[in-house]
């Protein structure tokens, strides 16, 4: 059996649904379930020449064979959960913890209205931070009491634990990133939680001591939406120049981009118990590495980049994403 958890190493947005695509379909997991915060998590999926865009449901919803759940951690808006599960078609393999607090017009409101919220922090505007506010005044309503969500419910926390003693593979999906953990982030400028693997686990009701590994994702060129220091953030200029533009999959600003933070890169290793690092955006740093699947075409230019990565990292990269399409991937796990 083995358990692993995927999530982000700088500001969100590196590029973990790709990541979990991947994994999901090479491990085989018979459980996808996802923690972090909730809707305000965008993430966005390239199967073929198709690109899906989710904010609610596991991005590994791509991986056919998995159940999909949404630990209890999780906040739940109803609306979004329905429309998406009918756009990809997964209302039949589907589940929310019915402990998961929901997501209520008043929360986007007041995410919305809210000055500080809205303008000073750049919040997604989903209402993720006003509905952990209800949740820890323990006014807000869970799953269980929501009747559109009646076929979804299930003990997400137990479905976990009985297939991994089953000897079952799980993935646990992680959201947003290690820089706006409202732990160990940027605070105030960070989102209404904590982002970090152990808070995955526990947003799933699984226990430390059933993690196997922990897949920590960093992109080669680091990207932040909304407010808050960036060390290494660059000009929009620069950044154009080098052929980077992004846009949020959620609210769709654009992206502020900067060059790889060794420093920042080693401390969320630390604290988030990396045993496997992943590189996405290689292409950024050597464009002839685009759309490689094996490590033996990589150049000496993005060789050397994970080089000094896995110096300050001080874990082996062993999956480089070389371009946005699933399949654009070096999987080197396997090796010593
Ligand atoms: P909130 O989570 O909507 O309250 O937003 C708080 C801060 O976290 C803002 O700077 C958002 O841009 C940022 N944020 C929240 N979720 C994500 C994400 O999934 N990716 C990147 N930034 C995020
Ligand atoms: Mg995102």
């Amino acid at each position: 059996m083995s358990c692993t958890i995927i999530v982000g190493g700088f500001f969100g947005d590196e590029g973990k649904g790709k990541i979990v695509a991947h994994v999901a379909h090479k491990d085989k997991p018979s459980i996808i379930s996802r923690g972090g915060v909730g809707p305000n998590a965008g993430h966005t999926v390239q199967v073929g020449e198709k690109e899906y865009g989710v904010r609610m449901i596991p991005s590994g919803f791509v991986f056919p064979e998995a159940k999909l759940c949404i630990g209890s951690g999780v906040l739940v808006n109803p609306e979004v959960f329905k429309s998406e599960v009918d756009m990809v078609g997964v209302g039949d393999r589907i589940f929310v913890d019915g402990r998961c607090s929901i997501i209520e017009e008043e929360h986007i409101l007041q995410d919305k209205a809210n000055e500080h919220l809205s303008k000073t922090i750049g919040s997604t505007g989903t209402g993720c931070g006003p509905a952990n506010v209800a949740r820890v005044n323990r006014v807000a309503k869970q799953a269980k009491d929501i009747p559109e969500l009646k076929p979804y419910l299930a003990d997400v926390a137990f479905e976990i634990n009985e297939a991994l003693a089953r000897g079952e593979n799980v993935l646990l999906e992680g959201t947003q990133g290690f820089g706006i953990s409202l732990y160990f982030g940027t605070y105030p400028f960070v989102t209404s939680k904590d982002t970090s693997a152990s808070q995955i686990a526990a947003d799933n009701g699984v226990g430390p001591t059933m993690i196997d590994d922990v897949i920590v994702v960093f992109k080669a060129y680091p990207t932040r939406v909304g407010e808050g220091p960036f060390g290494t953030e660059m000009t929009r200029d620069e950044s154009h120049e080098l052929g980077i533009q992004e846009f949020g999959t959620v609210t769709r600003r654009e992206r502020r981009i900067g060059v790889w933070d060794g420093k920042m890169a080693r401390y969320s290793a630390m604290i988030n118990g990396c045993t496997i690092a992943a590189i996405t955006g290689i292409d950024h740093v050597d464009p002839e590495c685009f759309g490689a699947t094996e490590y033996e075409q990589l150049t000496p230019k993005a060789l050397e980049f994970i080089k000094q990565a896995e110096e300050d990292i001080g874990v082996p990269v062993k999956l480089i994403s070389t371009g946005p399409e699933m399949t654009q991937i070096i999987d080197i796990r396997d090796r010593k």
